[in-house]
């Protein structure tokens, strides 16, 4: 089985868009490739957040992914700062990566204008850091949305760069990019769903069902508004249904009720058993920190192998 690595931040609530848009893809994935998980947890200290609210969040998280279908029975599953060896191979490709090649990149530029009071040295070298996940564990495939494929291109660059100057050593890395439609705000849907919109422009995993439903009572129902709502519903409710509810919406004979009450139903239907299971988890977190321990001691056992050849290769060890 190829190898696959995938990380994501602990940087707020996960939301239906980060379901759709990533992790059913890593659901889907686990059975097909040897693969990683990982909380990026190091990658969310290059942005303002407290230590409580970075420990929260990523617990939070870790329980969403498992209730979603994460299964460390199948993957190794894991939090980036459990295990020694990201930042140190980070090390070795930050003097292999040129300034130049990651002051380019389009997350440093967007991200320096967000936060232009605090733009940090670990802001700019955030892509060798990245290209070190992977590589740990000689990943091969590394599902990411689109907005991370110009980071996967430096991970290739510095891969290429570490063959050509010592030994050949790191494969070649290929992305799988989710072909879910991307989903878009409930309040301006003319914008990918996301946290930074606004409460109002995602449902969470954990969202109550009382605000499930008043958000998409109150979600924008223009052209672009209700194609947004077909396309989610299409994703959690019944398919015949969403045909008809197409068909009709072409002949301008849709409700806009009929549309936010089937959605709101469906969606519903797919939170509920998962927040029963997040309720589960959250009732016994030894058995979550259980998990990540294991995980974190299964992914160590890789990354000392690397992590010991890259001394080596690099002449750090005899
Ligand atoms: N930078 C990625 C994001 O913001 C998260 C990430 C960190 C990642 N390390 C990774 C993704 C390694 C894939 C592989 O979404």
């Amino acid at each position: 089985m190829k190898k696959l690595v995938s990380g994501i931040k602990p940087t707020g609530k996960l939301h239906l868009g980060n379901y759709l848009g990533a992790i059913k893809n890593w659901v889907a994935l686990q059975n097909e490739y040897e693969c990683y998980y990982f909380i990026a947890d190091y990658h969310a200290l290059t942005t303002e957040i407290s230590a409580k609210e970075l420990s929260q969040n990523t617990f939070d998280l870790v329980v969403d992914l498992l209730a979603l279908g994460i299964d460390p029975s199948k993957v190794t599953f894991f939090k980036q700062s459990d295990v020694i060896g990201h930042t140190e191979l980070g090390w070795v490709f930050n003097c292999l990566t040129p300034v130049s090649e990651l002051q380019r990149m389009t997350q440093f530029k967007d991200k320096s204008g967000d936060q232009s009071a605090n733009i940090n040295a670990g802001l700019l070298t955030y892509p060798a850091l990245q290209a070190s996940d992977i590589l740990l564990y000689k990943g091969e495939v590394v599902p990411v949305g689109e907005d991370q494929l110009q980071h996967l291109e430096l991970t290739r660059i510095v891969a290429r760069k570490f063959n050509n100057r010592y030994d050949d050593y790191f494969p070649k890395i290929e992305p799988i990019v989710s072909h879910a439609a991307r989903v878009m705000s409930l309040n301006n849907p003319e914008k990918k769903m996301s946290k930074s919109l606004g409460d109002q422009s995602y449902i969470a995993i954990r969202e109550t069902e009382d605000d499930v439903r008043k958000k998409i009572k109150k979600a924008i129902s223009d052209k672009t508004g209700v194609e947004n709502l077909l396309e989610l519903y299409l994703y959690f409710g019944d398919k015949e249904k969403h045909q008809k509810m197409s068909e009709d919406a072409k002949l301008d004979k849709l409700m806009n009720s009929e549309l936010k009450e089937a959605l709101t139903k469906s969606i519903l239907d797919f939170l509920k058993p998962i927040q029963e299971k997040i309720k589960n988890y959250e009732q016994n977190p030894d058995k979550v920190y259980k998990i990540l321990a294991d995980g974190a001691a299964k992914a160590q056992q890789t990354a000392d192998k690397t992590l010991l050849e890259v001394k080596k290769i690099v002449g750090l060890k005899k």
